[in-house]
């Protein structure tokens, strides 16, 4: 498989100080407390910035302008949003480009930018329950994210536009954010670009309107999703839109789209970059199929519209479930087998991952593992291997440091490690294999019913399985997840 251990660097560094609190007599009288700055992280361990406390975003509306002949982003992102506690102030997530002006229900609010964090004074304190609309106006060219393992991330720019993606905290790049699935919400994209460009983002394609030499792309995603799962991508596509199953699709496709095959003999050397446009179009050809197939292990797809995206980005190695729209590296479709694979692995997660949304991202092999262990499902269908097989081999020949890894709580550094993703898979096998098919289907699901919408925990998967079938898997559990060392075959 191609998909590579990743490592995180952790960004955090200490908090700054905020806005000091002004109580005002309303909220003493109404007997509820003192307005005080909301947190500026959600309470996420592993990473203490991320999200902010103190609201719940309900909607984002994000009107942006992209110009690839300057790399300038600008426009202004409305956030509508409901207090959870008193607010004297709040902070949005944000590492993105100048902040111009904030407003607070068209209030004009102070503002001050630290260490990601935005944190926004509003004229007067907020009460508790209060539904409010914070718009930023912001304007310059977002920063792209190097990492090690996994390239880039974050706001990356093309060769003829741009591509913002990744996680866990990407969206602050490029508009402010609650950036932690915790918080998920409706979004609507409007994207105006030079005439002749596409802009792509999640959900429906509302509205294309061309006007003075712009065109404006309007995407609309109904089904709430967290801020890490938006996704815009500017540039040269084809966008094919059609209805299969009583889904509508939307597919955007790079006609410069290509990469490198791997070599035919170990030790040769690279070749050239080709076009993989063919294998695209031929495995985005399947993509009803494989919503099918996928429906008939999970139930039925959480969202009304799909498709995939891919763009010419020679330094993209990898997928992201973006919701209803992943985004591929062209490099995944060099091989069909690999390229189905990955459509596979990037629908499983609306089920796993986007529909049912990490609490905290300690959390994180309940998406992964499932999503690979899709991969497994479908490789057996498809008569490539059986999940068996696939379990086997892994379990025989994954070095010491495979096991290292615990998966119940990876720690941020190897949030993304190929352990997540593998040992994750073989702990669902392994749990099929103790329970039953019968249990280990309703497991899945019911997981995926009647948690859809919400925020788990991997504490909530272990009780389902205990409660669906009548077992007490807490050994079982405790040396798949939490043991670093190869577990016991059953
Ligand atoms: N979740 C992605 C997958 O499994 C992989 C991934 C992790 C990723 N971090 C990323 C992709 C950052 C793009 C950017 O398919
Ligand atoms: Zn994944």
């Amino acid at each position: 498989m191609a998909r590579r251990p990743v490592v995180l660097v952790a960004t955090a560094s200490l908090l700054v100080g905020l806005v000091p609190a002004t109580a005002i007599a309303d909220d003493h009288d109404r007997g509820g407390a003192p307005p005080s700055p909301g947190a500026p992280g959600i309470g996420d361990p592993y990473f203490p910035l991320d999200g902010n406390g103190g609201y719940d975003v309900e909607h984002y509306d994000l009107d942006l302008g992209y110009d690839p002949a300057t790399d300038v982003l600008s426009g202004s992102a409305t956030v509508e949003a409901q207090a959870t506690q008193a607010l004297s102030a709040f902070d949005l997530d944000f590492v993105g480009p100048t902040v111009e002006a904030v407003t607070v229900d068209g209030r004009p609010a102070t503002w001050v930018r630290a260490d990601g964090e935005l944190t926004v004074t509003p004229e007067r304190p907020l009460r508790d329950d209060r539904e409010f609309e914070v718009t930023v106006t912001y304007s310059g060219v977002p920063a792209t994210i190097q990492a090690p393992l996994i390239g880039s991330s974050g706001f990356i720019h093309t060769d003829d536009g741009a591509l913002a993606l990744g996680q866990p905290d990407v969206a602050a790049h490029w508009f402010p954010a609650n950036d932690h699935p915790l918080d998920d919400a409706t979004f609507a994209v409007s994207l105006t670009v030079p005439e002749g460009l596409e802009g792509v983002s999640n959900g429906a394609l509302e509205d294309v309107r061309t006007q003075d030499g712009r065109t404006t792309w309007s995407w609309q995603t109904r089904e709430p999703m967290a801020p890490y799962l938006a996704t815009m991508a500017v540039g040269d596509f084809e966008i094919e839109e059609y209805e299969a199953g009583g889904l509508r699709f939307w597919d955007a496709v790079d006609p410069d789209a290509a990469a490198t095959p791997p070599p035919t003999e170990p030790g040769a050397p690279p070749g050239e970059p080709v076009s993989v446009v063919d294998q695209v179009r031929a495995s985005f050809a399947r993509q009803p199929e494989v919503l099918d197939f996928l429906s008939g292990h999970f139930g039925p797809y959480p969202f009304q519209t799909a498709g995939g995206v891919v763009d010419a980005v020679p330094e993209l190695r990898f997928a992201l479930e973006t919701q209803t729209r992943p985004v591929y590296s062209p490099a995944f479709f060099t091989d069909p087998v690999l390229a189905d694979s990955t459509l596979v692995h990037e629908y499983a997660h609306q089920w796993y991952g986007n529909s049912v949304r990490l609490a905290a991202w300690q959390h994180v092999w309940l998406n992964e593992g499932f999503a690979t262990y899709a991969e497994w499902l479908w490789q057996e269908q498809e008569g490539v291997s059986t999940a068996q097989q696939t379990f086997d081999a892994v379990y025989g020949n994954a070095p010491p440091e495979f096991w290292q890894v615990v998966i119940g709580d990876p720690g941020p550094e190897a949030l993304f490690d190929i352990a997540v993703y593998y040992r994750g898979a073989m702990t669902l096998h392994a749990l099929r294999q103790v329970i039953g098919n019968t249990a280990f289907s309703q497991v899945l699901e019911e997981w995926a019913a009647s948690r859809a919408g919400e925020a788990v925990t991997t504490d909530e998967f272990t009780a389902l399985a205990e409660e669906l079938s009548g077992r007490d898997l807490d050994d079982f559990f405790e040396a798949w997840l939490f043991t670093p060392a190869r577990p016991p075959l059953g």
